[in-house]
């Protein structure tokens, strides 16, 4: 069985003792997104990274996508702290890491430091425009960094069954207990329409396995809640996947909406989950119209491939085509676009909430029924507010 190396070599295990508890003098607050980071730090997803970032690793990701000791990293992952806190901190102190009073964590200060947002938006997210909502957090986050070596010592509450929420080293093992030696890792932040379940399945074709791994942290707000997601995903994978091909767990990161850069981070963060591929479609991790529709695919042109190490797999937009009577992309089809049935996600959201069923050769008729009940309930718990 040949598996693939965790990113850097080695997966990080940051996950406290149960005996551990350090000496605190300070405390901070996290926000939702450092909390899914130190989850995801601490359980390896993150290799190499140990804690939240020094200024020289974040300096040389923002400048050149690299961590100061030059291994392939694309996006900040960073602690933000007030001016006051910033000021209390000193180096070797340790700090309780706490999200609404409850202790999740600690970190060990190394530094703190005064980012340069302006040049992580343009660099990162490629544009300082405040609509952007990746753009929107970064600006809303505390002025300050801190740097240091993190330790877990809680697991965030979750949203979904237990059982979807595996670590790097359980994922590792399911692949190996399935046999498989080649895994395609596939994101999303979406129920699992047509386009996706095609692209899936034709990468299923050339491995092993589909680690169906949807991203089920902080999303913008019209976004389709993970909950409903992951019941779209369970009825999709019951009546149309073999089971003994694909594997279903979530990614508890925070949507950067980052484009590009996003889709090396996310196939790095599959690397150390055990995938050996990653799918990268139609502007990945994109939002709006801020990035181009392949640009996502064209920056894995900036790394070698010895320094990602899994292989992406690229795939052009795809659709149903009613001339060809089947799925298609615009590799595949000869047919010109009337003939497509191509609907964004808005224009999804819309029908469903007007009542109206999207056509069973854009979604599976069980993910739409899931996906108009979760809806409904929604409404529900809107109206008893
Ligand atoms: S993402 O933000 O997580 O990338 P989404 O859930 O829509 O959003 O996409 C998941 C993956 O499927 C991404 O790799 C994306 O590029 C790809 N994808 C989505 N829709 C299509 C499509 N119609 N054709 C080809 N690839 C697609």
């Amino acid at each position: 069985m040949t598996f693939i190396k965790p990113h850097g070599g080695k997966l990080v295990n940051q996950i406290a003792e149960e005996s551990y508890s350090p000496f605190a003098q300070h405390d901070i607050e996290l926000d939702s997104m450092a909390l899914s980071d130190l989850e995801l730090i601490s359980n390896g997803a993150y290799s190499p990274l140990k804690g939240f970032m020094n200024k020289d690793d974040y300096e040389a990701v923002v400048e050149s996508m690299h961590l100061a000791s030059g291994l392939a990293w694309s996006i900040p992952v960073t602690l933000p702290v007030a001016e006051g806190k910033a000021r209390a901190l000193k180096p070797g102190d340790t700090a309780v890491l706490k999200k609404d009073g409850i202790i999740y964590g600690y970190i060990e200060i190394n530094e703190v430091y005064k980012p340069d947002k302006e040049k992580e938006a343009a660099n990162v997210y490629l544009t300082s425009d405040i609509a952007h909502p990746g753009v929107r957090k970064l600006f809303s986050r505390h002025e300050y960094y801190a740097g240091g070596e993190v330790k877990l010592v809680r697991r965030p509450e979750r949203d979904h069954s237990n059982e979807f929420f595996l670590d790097p080293k359980e994922t590792r093992a399911k692949f190996a207990e399935k046999g498989w030696k080649t895994v395609v890792g596939f994101q999303t932040r979406n129920p699992v329409h047509r386009a996706h379940e095609y692209i899936q399945k034709s990468a299923l074709e050339i491995v092993d396995g589909l680690f169906l791994n949807p991203l089920v942290g902080e999303t913008k707000s019209d976004d389709i809640s993970g909950d409903v997601r992951m019941e779209s995903y369970q009825v999709l994978l019951k009546n149309y996947y073999p089971e003994d091909r694909v594997f279903l767990s979530v990614f508890n990161a925070a949507m950067r909406y980052a484009g590009p850069r996003e889709a090396i981070f996310h196939a790095l963060v599959r690397k150390n989950f055990g995938c050996t591929h990653f799918i990268v479609g139609r502007d990945h991790a994109g939002v709006g119209s801020y990035y181009g529709t392949y640009d996502a695919q064209k920056i894995f042109s900036r790394f070698k491939e010895s320094e990602l190490e899994i292989k992406p797999l690229f795939f052009e937009h795809s659709f149903y085509c009613e001339a060809c009577g089947g799925m298609a992309s615009h590799k595949t089809c000869p047919h010109s676009s009337e003939h497509h049935v191509i609907l964004s996600g808005t224009k999804v959201r819309e029908l469903l909430r007007s009542g109206k069923r999207p056509p069973a050769t854009f979604s599976r008729p069980e993910v739409v029924d899931v996906l108009i009940s979760g809806l409904k309930k929604h409404e529900e718990e809107l109206l008893k507010k």
